[in-house]
């Protein structure tokens, strides 16, 4: 099993079907891992109710913290913010799918780090959005 998760990490890197940068985008927020230097960057657009109606990650990295963007912002299109912000860490290992040492999961989690400081509109992110 955890095999075929590796394959869907190894081609939503390869593939990545969200990665761009969305032209106007309601929110936007970018920031790094302190561990390696590897950059996230999440553009969403959110429609009069408070729905994702769109989403795009660019920067670069390894292959776990690039597959958790993609399959994150495939995830949330289409949820509403509150939605989005309730999103937890067990919520991306889910998407992923297998275990992860501590470094691997600095790498898996920078996305949602990104995309929770955007939704909650914070100048910095933080460790605590990803509890
Ligand atoms: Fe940098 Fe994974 S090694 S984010």
């Amino acid at each position: 099993m955890e095999d075929l998760y590796r394959e869907i990490i190894i081609d939503h890197y390869k593939n990545p079907q969200y990665r761009g940068h969305l032209d106007p985008s309601d929110i936007h927020f970018e920031d790094d891992n302190p561990l390696c230097g590897d950059h996230i960057e999440i553009t969403l657009r959110v429609d009069g109710d408070g729905k994702v109606t769109d989403g795009r990650f660019d920067g670069n990295g390894c292959a776990i913290s690039q597959s958790s963007a993609d399959l994150l912002i495939e995830s949330v299109i289409g949820k509403s913010i509150e939605a989005v912000k309730q999103l937890t860490k067990q919520d991306v290992l889910d998407l992923l799918g297998i275990e992860l040492g501590p470094v691997r999961l600095k790498c898996a989690l920078l996305p949602l780090k990104v995309l929770k400081a955007g939704v909650y509109g914070l100048s910095e992110a933080n460790d605590d959005l990803i509890a």
